[in-house]
């Protein structure tokens, strides 16, 4: 079977990207953790993680994305995501669709200034059998620092927790 980015127009790669996604190009490629990501939450034990970011655009005024986390010892397979970003045309609006193993699919909306992007859960929808705490509300920031390093963060509420961080992690460009 070909692969189904095989049926992408040939001779061009990568795709032109749609000037609509450009306030974004900053997001683009596949990144690694370094070092690894920091969890934390008032309910667990801090812990770390390793996580690839991949994220692309197929010449759609879209970007594609996956964040897929992993032990940082053993290297099995943790949380993972992906979905797809999309900017309102002229305006600085971006929304964030995501698909996670958990059995969350939620939107998150917000602004991108400069080469920082931060958004909100809008709606959050899960799996009749998630188990508890839900989460109720997600905040996202990503950033390119001064090292042209990606940054994560990521705080979250849950029935039982007010808003928190849960997640920073910083990814170096591979
Ligand atoms: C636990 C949500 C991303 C690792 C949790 C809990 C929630 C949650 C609701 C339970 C908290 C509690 O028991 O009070 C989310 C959401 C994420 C996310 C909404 C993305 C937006 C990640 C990532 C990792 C991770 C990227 C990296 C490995 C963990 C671990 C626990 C946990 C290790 C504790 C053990 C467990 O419940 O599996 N997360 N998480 N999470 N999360 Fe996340």
């Amino acid at each position: 079977l070909p692969h189904l980015s095989s049926l992408l127009p040939p001779g061009r790669e990568p795709p032109r990207m749609s000037p609509v996604v450009e306030p974004l190009s900053w997001m683009l490629g596949t990144w690694l953790s370094e070092p690894p990501g920091a969890g934390t939450f008032p309910t667990l034990q801090p812990f770390r993680y390793l996580e690839e970011a991949h994220i692309s655009h197929v010449g759609q005024p879209v970007l594609n994305f996956s964040f897929s986390a992993f032990h940082p010892d053993t290297h099995k397979p943790m949380h993972r995501e992906c979905g797809f970003i999309r900017l309102e045309p002229d305006t600085n609006k971006v929304a964030f669709v995501s698909a996670q193993n958990t059995g969350i699919v939620e939107v998150e909306e917000g602004e991108v200034n400069g080469q920082e992007l931060c958004i909100a859960s809008h709606s959050i929808a899960r799996i009749s059998f998630a188990k508890e705490p839900h989460v109720e509300q997600i905040t996202r920031k990503f950033r390119l620092n001064s090292e042209g390093k990606l940054e994560q963060t990521v705080s979250m509420a849950t029935t039982t927790q007010p808003l928190t961080q849960h997640l920073h992690v910083t990814y170096r460009k591979v």
